[in-house]
This record gives C-alpha cells, sequence and structure tokens, in this order.
C-alpha cells in the first residue's frame, strides 16, 4: 500500500462520482467509504508499512474519505438541483394563453322587482314580513275564511303534502300569521313563493310570486287602500299610471276588489299587451273581513284593515315587456343578461 495506490482510489472514485446518477451515489459510497470499502481495505493493509508511512499513508486515507463525502454530497446537492430545475420547466404555466372570459353575474329580473316593491312600501313605513312556503291548511285557507267546500281546496288546485300540509297557494296566510302574534298598528308587506297546479303557458307557471299586503288600525279606510296602492302604482311604472279597481270577491275582504294599472306599453290606448283594454290586472284587495279579524282575536268593532296580493311575475312582465312567464325559470343566461347589473 503506498500513496500510489491511495491517488487511484481518488481517480476511480472521483470518475465514477461526476457520472452517477442519485441511485448510483449510494453505491459508490458503500464501495468506497462503506465497512467492507476500498478505504478500510486501504487501512487494514497499513499495518504492514513502518510507522512514519503509517502516518502519512494513513493520514492521506482519512483526507479521502472526507473529500470523497464531500465529492457525494456536491455531487448529490447538483442532481437534486437539476430534478427541480427539470420538473419546474415541466410544470411552468405558459402565462400568455388567454384566460376563460368571465361571466359578469346579473340580477335575476324578479329579484329587482321584489326589491324595488320592498324599497317603495319601506318607504311608506311598511315592515317586511315571511312566512313558510310549506304552510298549513289553517293558515291558508281556513283562518282566511276560504270554505270546505272552495275549489281552491282541492287537490286539483294545490300541491298538498300531509297532516294537512301544502305548498301554499298564496301569500295571504301570512297575514294570519302577523295578526296572531303582533297587536294593530300593523303595516306589512310578505314577498314570496307560491305553487299552485296549474298547467304551464305564456302567463301560467306551478311557481310564482306574490307579495302581500295588510294594513291594521283603528281609523283605515278603503279609500286609504285606493290610496296607497295609486302611489305603488306611480312608483313603480311612472307618474302617468292609472289604477282601477273593479268589485270582486274574496273571502277575507269584505268588500274586495280587483285592481288593474293602465298598460304601459300603450298608456291606455289599447294595445296587444292590455288585450286592447288599456288596463292590465295586478291585484286583489279589499277590507279585512271581520270573520278574519275574528279568527285572529282581534276586535273587529275597534280595528279595520285592509289587504292586497300583487303577482309579481306580472308587474315584473309589464315593467320589462317580459312576453312569456316561462322565461323566468329557464335560466337561459341571453334573457338574464337583459337586466340591470349591481
Ligand atoms: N291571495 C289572493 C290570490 O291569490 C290575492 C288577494 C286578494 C290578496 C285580496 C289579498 C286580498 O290580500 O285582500 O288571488
Amino acid at each position: 500500500m503506498d500513496l500510489n495506490n491511495i491517488k487511484n482510489i481518488e481517480k476511480d472514485a472521483i470518475s465514477s462520482i461526476v457520472s452517477a446518477t442519485l441511485e448510483e451515489l449510494e453505491n459508490i459510497r458503500v464501495k468506497f467509504l462503506g465497512k467492507k470499502g476500498l478505504l478500510k481495505e486501504a487501512l487494514n493493509k497499513i499495518s504492514g508499512l513502518s510507522l512514519e508511512e503509517k502516518k502519512v499513508i494513513g493520514k492521506e486515507i482519512n483526507d479521502l474519505k472526507d473529500k470523497i463525502e464531500s465529492y457525494i454530497a456536491n455531487r448529490k446537492e447538483e442532481l437534486i438541483a437539476k430534478e427541480k430545475e427539470e420538473q419546474l420547466k415541466k410544470e411552468k404555466i405558459d402565462i400568455t394563453l388567454p384566460g376563460k372570459p368571465f361571466k359578469q353575474f346579473k340580477i335575476h329580473p324578479l329579484s329587482i322587482v321584489i326589491s324595488d316593491i320592498i324599497k317603495i312600501f319601506t318607504k311608506l313605513g311598511f315592515s317586511v314580513e315571511e312566512g313558510p312556503e310549506i304552510e298549513e291548511e289553517y293558515y291558508n285557507f281556513d283562518a282566511l275564511n276560504i270554505p270546505d267546500y272552495h275549489p281552491a281546496r282541492d287537490d286539483q288546485d294545490s300541491f298538498y303534502i300531509r297532516d294537512k300540509k301544502l305548498l301554499r297557494t298564496q301569500t295571504s296566510g301570512v297575514q294570519i300569521r302577523v295578526m296572531e302574534k303582533q297587536k294593530p298598528p300593523i303595516a306589512i308587506i310578505s314577498p314570496g313563493r307560491c305553487y299552485r297546479k296549474d298547467d304551464v303557458d305564456a302567463t301560467h307557471s306551478p311557481i310564482f310570486h306574490q307579495i302581500e299586503g295588510l294594513v291594521v288600525d283603528t281609523d283605515v279606510s278603503f279609500s286609504d287602500l285606493k290610496g296607497i296602492l295609486k302611489l305603488f302604482a306611480k312608483e313603480m311604472f311612472g307618474e302617468g299610471t292609472n289604477v282601477r279597481f273593479r268589485p270582486d270577491f274574496f273571502p277575507f275582504t269584505e268588500p274586495s276588489a280587483e285592481v288593474a294599472f293602465t298598460c304601459i306599453s300603450c298608456g291606455g290606448k289599447g294595445c296587444s299587451m292590455c288585450k286592447g283594454t288599456g288596463w292590465i290586472e295586478v291585484a286583489g284587495c279589499g277590507m279585512v273581513d271581520p270573520e278574519v279579524f275574528k279568527n285572529v282575536g282581534i276586535d273587529y268593532e275597534k280595528y279595520k284593515g285592509y289587504a292586497f296580493g300583487m303577482g309579481i311575475e306580472r308587474i315584473a312582465m309589464i315593467k320589462y315587456r317580459i312576453p312569456d312567464i316561462r322565461l323566468f325559470y329557464e335560466n337561459d343566461v341571453r334573457f338574464l343578461d337583459q337586466f340591470y347589473n349591481f
């Protein structure tokens, strides 16, 4: 064993380390530095040398051990860096590609109309109440003085669930819920979804929206009702809008009226939208029937009230000249895109 041998081991180690892969490096480490490796073997072989030689060659072997360790470590670092670089190259995102266009969100026309109606009535001092869409027969019919034999209670017209529960056919039940928990004076509106077994066509949908109104106080008259609906019509459709009241019948109001607004399409002259009449029906209304007050324990000698119920789709169709109710529910973006943005 001499210095030449050591130099040869070093050359051998360097040449295999510089071209080694990560996996091969471990084998190289074992080959040179392992318990039975070449350096151990060399150390074993110096026992026969003189003390001086042992010192010189032993130091060379130990130095070589450190060198090989650092060659391996450097090569390992180099290989890991290279691997990372390649991976980054492979996964590079091409930021020059055009992005996917982002569709801007618009509000559904029914939501716009509901919030417009709420704005008008809250300005007048009304508050907003909500009622359940799965309603008890009692609130949807009985308490509103709608008798058992009334055709609206028929399975043909209402979606019954069970246990005297159904999908509400009108928002009028909210009147009862409010009067049960609140003492007069009362001034509320209540927008919401309603359901009826209607066949779908241009003006009918089994799901639709109504907005209910109720005012109860000691000094309330039919002219207050007329005044509030006139004011609403002008705020919603413009100053030139007139309101027509014609006698009608609802079991929960007496007297009752059907309400029509001037057709905004023709200004009252008559067109296809108003079927030549110049008017468009939008609501039912009337003075709260004493029977209803009895059902909720309000003194009907002392208090009077008026109520109204409007079809929200109707109002939206007039306001935005929408020809077919089905358009509200199809979620076709070409339709939805036409309405106001935020
Ligand atoms: N709920 C009635 C309907 O669906 C509309 C209505 C009429 C509501 C008269 C009222 C009212 O509050 O007083 O046809």
